[in-house]
């Protein structure tokens, strides 16, 4: 048995002396040292010998599995390492190739625009409120003072939730909101989401718009053309032309239309502003003495204006957009150039 152990491990370190290559030396290890190799198959004959020389030769095959295993672990770090080594004299990395394309989100134009209404407000003191997209046919219409026949309460223009809920058609009812619950001097914008029953090119069942006022002691008409003046210069351009047309709404008195000089032909006559070179941009007035009883304010002691203005109809002109549809469709494509 002992000669038999010694020989093979002669044979085992003279294989191992020939190998070329790392597959070779595991070949070698799993032949000589695998589970059903040779060292285990003499391993299994420890049983027929006598039980006093047992533990001698169970103790040789130990060392002999112990240096077979030394010298097939050495060559094979020699292999591996020989590999990297080789690896890194013929690989290259070259650091000019263009690196990869990472895509970057985009603020969506319509925030944009929301973001620039607002930050045009900010700087002029007002304060930003939300209300609920849920409204009551009271905030909505009544405490707004537009009465039960208008056409606005249609069942064709609002999207009506049961008789007394429905999807607010405006930001306006969030006027009534605020008044209700702080006192004057107020200076709030209110941006939100809306809803009417309406889909063509340039209306879609949701939209936002940005409603406004401002409340005081001796809040004039001058302080809308001011206020309304200088945010409309700073969102276009500072030289756009102007100009307030009498208008009417249930909830100001008096009432006034805003159009600027369209962005498009400049004021000479376009498609876009239908050949008038003027482009209705939003509304406004001095709010109403019932909505102001409506909030519980002394109408003699104070005034205020309100405004309100779509967004998307600001976008499109801003960006040259004919589809208002294209703003809700989320293509990449689109959505990429702004
Ligand atoms: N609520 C109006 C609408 O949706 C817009 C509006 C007009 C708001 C005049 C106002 C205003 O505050 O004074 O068409």
């Amino acid at each position: 048995m002992r000669d038999r152990l010694l020989q093979l491990e002669q044979a085992a370190i003279k294989e191992i002396g020939f190998v070329k290559g790392k597959e070779a030396v595991i070949e070698v290890k799993i032949k000589y040292l695998g589970r059903k190799g040779e060292l285990a198959s003499l391993t299994k004959e420890l049983g027929k010998l006598p039980p006093e020389e047992r533990p001698i030769i169970g103790e040789l095959i130990n060392t002999i599995r112990g240096r077979i295993e030394e010298k097939i672990n050495s060559l094979l770090t020699g292999f591996i390492h020989a590999e990297s080594e080789q690896r890194l004299k013929t690989e290259e990395l070259d650091i000019t190739l263009p690196g990869r394309y990472m895509s970057l989100g985009k603020r969506h134009p319509i925030t944009q625009v929301m973001d620039e209404v607002i930050r045009i407000f900010s700087g002029m003191g007002f304060t930003v409120a939300e209300g609920p997209e849920v409204e009551t046919d009271y905030y909505n219409f009544e405490a707004l003072n537009i009465p039960k026949d208008h056409p606005a309460r249609d069942m064709q223009d609002t999207f009506y939730i049961s008789d007394d809920y429905l999807l607010r058609t405006h930001t306006s009812p969030v006027q009534i909101r605020v008044m209700q619950t702080q006192k004057p001097p107020l200076r709030v914008i209110a941006p939100g989401k809306v809803y009417r029953r309406d889909s063509d090119v340039t209306h879609t069942p949701m939209f936002h718009q940005v409603e406004g006022f401002m409340v005081d002691d001796s809040i004039t008409f001058g302080d809308l053309k001011g206020v309304l003046t200088s945010f409309l210069h700073s969102l276009f351009r500072e030289d756009i032309s102007i100009r307030f047309r009498p208008s009417f709404f249930p909830f100001t008195e008096p009432s006034a239309e805003v159009d600027i000089q369209c962005v498009i032909c400049n004021g000479t006559g376009c498609r876009v502003c239908k050949g008038s070179g003027w482009l209705e941009i939003l509304g406004a007035g001095m709010i109403h003495p019932m909505v102001f009883k409506a909030v519980e304010y002394n109408a003699e002691k104070f005034s205020g204006f309100a405004f309100g203005l779509g967004i998307e109809r600001i976008a499109m002109l801003k960006f040259g957009i004919d589809d208002i549809r294209l703003f809700f469709e989320n293509d990449i494509r689109f959505l990429r150039q702004f």
